[in-house]
């Protein structure tokens, strides 16, 4: 049995960006029965996953779609804050860490047919806990349950666990900030998706023609991409 949480999924006034999400819905829907497990991920971090994950999810939820979104962002969560959550919950961590059962992770919100499984506690080993069985298993109940499951992910260029995530599901959507990667970076993250045997959807141009490309572009924030730690612990640093 799934537990309630509201979402504060203030009404997006971007009528451009609605659009577009409605436009990958479709372009989802028109890849087949087959393709149900999606993930969304990008080179770096900040290029708009986990916003496009959750949209994603709400639209697909909208039309009718069970959906099931799951944060597998164990190093940086941000569905809890950024929503404004109304209570504590346990998440992907503590049930593949085995401290929590599956019923204890799965949410139920406040948009019909979306399902949620927040990412948990930050934890020290992500990688470690998403190569255990249990998430396998948990993929695969999903499926059986779910119209869609559709996951949020670190960048893939910083850390291993996309392409881990990427091994289980049936394709990959990459999401590339206009003007915030070079070439060579978005070939680099096609490469390593084609890596994890997963089939590559398409891809999301995020952030197009809203003065974005100047301040990414430089790549003045983040400029090492050797480390990904996310927001939390604030302890970690490079
Ligand atoms: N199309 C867009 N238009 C305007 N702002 C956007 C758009 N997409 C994302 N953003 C903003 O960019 C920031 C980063 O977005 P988001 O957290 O979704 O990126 P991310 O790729 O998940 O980041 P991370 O790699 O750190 O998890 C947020 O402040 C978000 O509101
Ligand atoms: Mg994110």
């Amino acid at each position: 049995m799934t537990q309630d949480v509201v979402l504060n999924n203030h009404l997006s006034d971007d009528f451009a960006f609605d659009e577009a999400i409605k436009t990958l819905r479709t372009n989802i829907r028109f890849c087949g029965n087959n393709i149900r497990t999606i993930m969304l991920t990008s080179s770096t971090p900040n290029e708009g996953k986990s916003s496009i994950t959750f949209s994603l999810a709400s639209s697909l939820a909208e039309t009718g779609q069970k959906t099931l979104l799951i944060d597998a962002d164990i190093r940086k969560s941000v569905f809890v804050s950024r929503y404004h959550l109304n209570k504590d919950v346990h998440g992907l961590s503590q049930y593949l860490s085995g401290q929590v059962s599956l019923n204890s992770v799965l949410y139920s919100t406040n948009t019909e047919n979306l399902d949620m499984i927040f990412s948990g506690p930050y934890s020290p080993n992500p990688a470690e806990l998403l190569e255990e069985a249990g998430f396998q298993d948990l993929i695969k109940w999903a499926k059986e349950r779910y119209d869609y499951v559709i996951i949020d992910t670190p960048p893939i260029n910083n850390v291993i666990d996309a392409a881990i995530i990427a091994k289980e599901c049936d394709g990959a959507v990459m999401v590339i900030e206009s003007g915030g990667i070079s070439y060579r970076m978005a070939q680099r993250l096609k490469l390593q998706l084609e890596k994890s045997g997963c089939r590559i959807l398409g891809a999301v141009l995020n952030k197009v023609g809203r003065g974005y490309s100047g301040y990414y572009g430089k790549y003045g924030r983040y400029g090492k991409y050797d480390k990904y730690y996310g927001e939390k612990p604030e302890s970690v640093n490079d």
